[in-house]
């Protein structure tokens, strides 16, 4: 089942998040956090923007979750995403519904795209284009991780067609979210 992620779940999201630190590049991340530290991340994240995670018997498998673009008020309509799915648990259509319902809820609180920050030469790019995001630029010595430079690829998912011309104020997340079914 796919719910919004509660502070409480931080140390299994962790389990998750920490071998992608470690390992790869794919965050420019470089310090495993504290878990109250990432208590207080998913709380902040969840003031405005959704963060979901996918449930299975109380495991938690995969979490998606949007965050603010650049700060300057005319960047109110666009978005970042992250989503991360425990390796054991990729290839199952898990990440794809993840995605699915994070756009939904996005698109209810008048969000117009999505930015999805991808390593271009990553097998995430796939993932990303089989959810319809073309790829808008990527920026080369982007980041600097494990003792190498890496690009810093974006791709875009427009939420509306057509886009608005006058977009709606975006309301927080959790103004919106009863009208939600997450459960699915
Ligand atoms: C990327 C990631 C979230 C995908 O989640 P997933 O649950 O494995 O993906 P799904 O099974 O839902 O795949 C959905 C579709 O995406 C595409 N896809 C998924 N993984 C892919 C890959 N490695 N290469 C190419 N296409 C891929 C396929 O079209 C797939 O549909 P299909 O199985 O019907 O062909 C997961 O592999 C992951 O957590 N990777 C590490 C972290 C990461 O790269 N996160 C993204 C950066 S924020």
């Amino acid at each position: 089942m796919i719910r919004p992620a509660k502070p409480s779940d931080a140390a299994q999201i962790l389990d998750i998040y920490a071998p992608i630190i470690r390992h790869t590049a794919i965050t420019f991340e470089y310090e495993i956090p504290e878990v109250d530290e990432f208590e207080e991340r998913i709380r902040k994240t969840s003031e405005f923007y959704p963060y979901l995670v996918w449930e299975e018997r109380r495991k938690i498998l995969g979490y998606t979750y949007a965050t603010r673009f650049r700060s300057r008020k005319a960047y109110d309509w666009i978005c970042e995403s992250a989503i991360y799915v425990a390796e054991s648990a990729r290839g199952k259509g898990i990440g794809q519904k993840l995605y699915q319902k994070l756009f939904e809820c996005l698109r209810t609180q008048g969000l117009i795209s999505v930015i999805g920050v991808v390593r271009p030469h990553a097998q995430t790019v796939g993932f990303h284009e089989a959810l319809g995001f073309q790829k808008v630029g990527v920026i080369p010595y982007g980041g600097y991780k494990h003792n190498e430079w890496h690009d810093a690829g974006f791709w875009q998912l427009v939420l509306f067609d057509p886009v608005p011309t006058q977009p709606a104020p975006v309301k927080p997340f959790p103004s919106i979210a009863d009208l939600i079914s997450l459960n699915a």
